[in-house]
């Protein structure tokens, strides 16, 4: 009689322990799924922290599932056009972010927002950078390596890149592609080293002639008006003189004499 009680306990122990042991295991992938993001390479060490490598993945942009206390993110070798605004803002532990060899032509305002404190290195080279947006960068301080882009050397460049800090021994490759203006001779040239040229001066020179010109339109105008004026008077006030003079009257003689006295 016992017999199929017991059967049936078994059973459920079985049951039980099998439930139990799925569980377990879902909760285990689970828990793999989100401590690295799918399409990267995650990797932990004592010193560094979490690393997470995403290199070469023809990405078009920064996965969204990448671990929130990752402190090394390396996306090179990857397709990525633009960085949007607040990409970064739930890591907030990052300080080293690789960004190389992308197709980058634009960051964002904002764009490493959230970045502020932890960020110390920031590699941008080998993109299709021409210009530099200051909002993409308020205020991070990292050490940044922009060179090997197609920089368009003007005065807002010229303003925006000493706001960072740039990586000293790369400075050499940070070289013009074009210029505004153009003929200072500032193509070819790693523009922030060559102290002598300065794009906002130049800009400042040719707006300050052309203030030059109009302001000499403008009293050119003036004068020619006044001498315009002076003549016109001039011719009215002799015809009036010549008039009065042909009045035949002695009374008109006084009064000739008296009008004369004061136009002159
Ligand atoms: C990461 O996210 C988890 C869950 O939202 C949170 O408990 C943890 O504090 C976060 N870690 C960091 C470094 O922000
Ligand atoms: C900056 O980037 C270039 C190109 O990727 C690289 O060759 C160079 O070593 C980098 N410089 C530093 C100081 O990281």
């Amino acid at each position: 009689m016992p017999l199929p009680a017991d059967r049936l306990l078994r059973h459920s122990v079985v049951t039980c322990l099998l439930l139990h042991s799925l569980v377990l295991m879902a909760f285990c992938f689970h828990h793999a799924a989100t401590s690295c993001s799918k399409r990267c390479y995650c990797s932990e060490s004592e010193t560094w922290g979490k690393t997470v490598r995403c290199s070469s993945l023809r990405l078009t942009e920064v996965p969204q599932d990448i671990p929130n206390d990752t402190r090394r993110l390396y996306l090179d070798f990857n397709l990525l056009t633009t960085i949007p605004t607040n990409t970064f803002l739930e890591l907030p532990l990052l300080s080293e972010l690789d960004l190389s060899h992308n197709e980058l032509v634009q960051l964002e305002p904002g764009a490493f927002q959230g970045l502020t404190e932890s960020l110390q290195v920031l590699d941008l080279s080998s993109n299709k950078l021409m210009t530099l947006n200051p909002e993409a960068f308020a205020h991070i301080r990292a050490r940044a390596n922009l060179t090997y882009n197609p920089w368009h050397c003007d005065c807002n460049l010229q303003r925006v890149m000493p706001l960072l800090d740039l990586e000293p021994t790369s400075l050499a490759g940070i070289v013009c592609q074009t210029s505004e203006p153009e003929d200072v001779g500032a193509q070819g040239t790693p523009f922030l080293l060559a102290k002598d040229l300065d794009l906002c001066v130049v800009l400042k020179k040719t707006t300050d002639v052309a203030m030059l010109i109009t302001m000499f339109g403008w009293f050119t105008m003036v004068i020619s008006y006044l001498v315009y004026y002076v003549r016109h008077n001039q011719e009215d006030a002799r015809r009036h003189l010549e008039y009065l003079k042909s009045l035949p009257s002695k009374q008109g003689r006084s009064e000739e004499s008296s009008t004369i006295s004061t136009v002159v």
